[in-house]
């Protein structure tokens, strides 16, 4: 579904965030991307939708992606940044889940179906008429999901979705992303997130994939954990 040849990245001052990453992804993983702040995780999931665009080669669905095909990736490809405040930008949670249909061309009638199901989907329904710009971190985080999901993407990606959380909250987006059907790729440090949702991990540093395994098997082992300022 997803396959990456030795994509490549560095800043416009010379920082080169990603170092020849190679990665193949099937429809249905849930695959984290760990490893300590600076690692290259956030460079590398805003390469994923073509916020960012490095050197390589990274196809979605057998689409190359360039930027005749970025429209048709987005389709596919929801990206969920760390920081709500990103995504959120309209005076209504309404407005912001459908924005994204709205673009699409959807008819009125499609727009609300899509905008009530994705609300739905992170248990904020009641929320429809609210100010996005009063909520708390974690209800803006839900929406901001909901402002993906209305596009009814096939593959997730998302930066840190549990980061400054209180408990409750993280449960619920742990809760949340566990009921959806999506491919999901997630950045994250938080090692319950990893228990609970993820199958495979991918340990990043220095912008290199440098360990690829089960979920599972790499939790079990502190030492590789504690190597990379995850412990
Ligand atoms: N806009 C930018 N300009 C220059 N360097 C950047 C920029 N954003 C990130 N970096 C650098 O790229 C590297 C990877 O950053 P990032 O992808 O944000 O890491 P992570 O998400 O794993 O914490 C870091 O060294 C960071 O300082
Ligand atoms: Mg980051």
């Amino acid at each position: 579904m997803i396959e990456i040849q030795n994509l490549n990245f560095t800043y416009p001052d010379g920082r080169k965030a990603l170092d020849g990453i190679h990665l193949r992804i099937q429809a249905g993983e849930r695959v984290g991307l760990i490893g300590p702040n600076g690692a290259g995780k956030s460079t590398f999931l805003y390469h994923l939708n073509g916020v960012l665009s490095g050197e390589g080669e990274i196809i979605i669905n057998n689409l190359v992606l360039d930027k005749r095909n970025i429209p048709a990736i987005r389709a596919m490809v929801g990206l969920v940044f760390q920081n709500p405040d990103d995504q959120l930008f309209s005076s209504s949670v309404y407005e912001d889940v459908a924005y994204g249909p709205l673009y699409k061309g959807l008819s009125k009638n499609e727009v609300n179906e899509h905008v009530s199901h994705a609300l739905e989907l992170v248990g904020m329904s009641e929320y429809i008429h609210r100010n996005s710009y009063h909520l708390s971190v974690g209800e803006k985080k839900r929406i901001a999901i909901a402002t993906v999901l209305s596009m009814n993407p096939e593959i997730l990606v998302l930066d840190e979705p549990t980061a400054g959380l209180d408990p409750r909250g993280r449960r619920e987006i742990i809760g949340l992303l566990l009921n959806l059907p999506q491919t999901l790729i997630v950045a994250t440090h938080d090692l319950d997130l990893v228990e609970k949702l993820l199958n495979r991990v991918l340990i990043i540093s220095s912008g290199q994939i440098v360990v690829d395994g089960e979920a599972k098997t790499i939790l079990k082992n502190k030492d590789l954990l504690e190597k990379h300022g995850l412990f």
